[in-house]
């Protein structure tokens, strides 16, 4: 079986790929863009990491497109993408915990003010805060698929009040005005673009923080900077952005209240999310079922 592996891999990245794809399934041919593009029949499968545009293009034998990253946004904005080509994206448990104890970590530092005393160091200030029980927390976690779900259940185990909102449960602007928290982890489609806008954060109780694991676009930066420098918001954790690398002049870099990530809160592990996109490979080169499909429609 010879499978295309292509998308945003430097050579460690590319090599590291290869290795674990090769280990996991010694009897497939691993191809990139040129190779496949010499015999495009011949590519019965694409293993992407965000591909550019037009790359999935020309392969008229292709049964799977499996993704590596879990959000397939920006591969299905690429509208030259096969339409009847199964699309599959990354569901790795691994990847899951990951989220989890990136979500969790913004919750203890939230909650036990570490983000503020790190302040407080750089300006040589000794100060105690007053402190709360975890119990006393409202965490919201937006989204309850795979990465939602697992961050709830993390937070929760450590004793805070965390819940998923769902979209056929409380509104949101009611299930966000009982929040302490909110942990943006949707998928970036038509309805959620833009969510966490002016209204969203108007809708949160005063001194609420607000942490983006999920999508930059999901943000309006201009109302989340305004509801900080308001003090409406006391503190936004911000994982991913419109654009990325985040461009050095942009005011998140130095506001005291924003915690940058560089995209960094649950990267794909090639040890174990190789034999996940493995499966699928086999799956769709002996006709069996396919996992983890994504609906074109939703957007996820
Ligand atoms: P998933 O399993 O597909 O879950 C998506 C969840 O969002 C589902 O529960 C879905 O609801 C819900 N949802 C979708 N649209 C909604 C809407 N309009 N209103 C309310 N709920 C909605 O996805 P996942 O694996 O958890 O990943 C979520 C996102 O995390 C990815 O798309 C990606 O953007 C992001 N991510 C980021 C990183 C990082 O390093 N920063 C890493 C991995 C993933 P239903 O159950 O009703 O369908
Ligand atoms: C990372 O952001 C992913 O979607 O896998």
């Amino acid at each position: 079986m010879k499978v295309l592996l292509c998308g945003q891999l430097d050579s460690a990245e590319r090599q590291g790929w290869l290795h674990a794809l090769a280990t996991a399934m010694p009897e497939a041919h691993w191809l990139d863009l040129d190779a496949a593009r010499r015999e495009p029949a011949a590519v019965l499968a694409a293993v992407v990491a965000n591909p550019a545009p037009g790359s999935l293009q020309g392969l008229p034998k292709l049964r799977l497109i499996q993704s590596l990253w879990a959000g397939v946004d920006r591969l299905l904005a690429d509208s030259s993408l096969p339409a009847e080509v199964p699309l599959a994206r990354m569901v790795d448990p691994a990847m899951s915990a990951a989220m989890a104890e990136t979500a969790l970590w913004s919750v203890l530092s939230l909650h036990r003010d570490f983000f503020s005393y790190a302040r407080q160091q750089r300006a040589g200030r000794w100060q105690q805060l007053p402190q709360r029980r975890a119990d006393e927390l409202r965490v919201l976690v937006l989204g309850s698929g795979e990465m939602g779900r697992a961050a709830a259940r993390r937070i929760a185990d450590l004793g805070y009040a965390a819940s998923c909102w769902r979209r056929d449960g409380t509104p949101l602007p009611g299930a966000l005005a009982e929040t302490d928290i909110a942990i943006n982890l949707l998928p970036l489609t038509l309805e959620t673009r833009g969510l966490l806008d002016a209204r969203f954060f108007a809708a949160l109780p005063a001194q609420a923080a607000v942490v983006n694991l999920a999508r930059g676009a999901h943000v309006v930066d201009a109302d989340l900077l305004a509801a900080l420098d308001s003090g409406h918001l006391r503190h936004a954790v911000l994982d991913v952005f419109h654009q990325e690398p985040l461009p050095a002049e942009h005011r998140y870099w130095q506001h005291p209240q924003v915690t940058v990530l560089p995209h960094a809160a649950a990267q794909t592990d090639p040890r174990s999310a190789a034999a996940v996109a493995v499966r699928n490979l086999r799956a769709a080169r002996d006709g069996g079922a396919l996992q983890h499909l994504v609906e074109r429609q939703r957007g996820y």
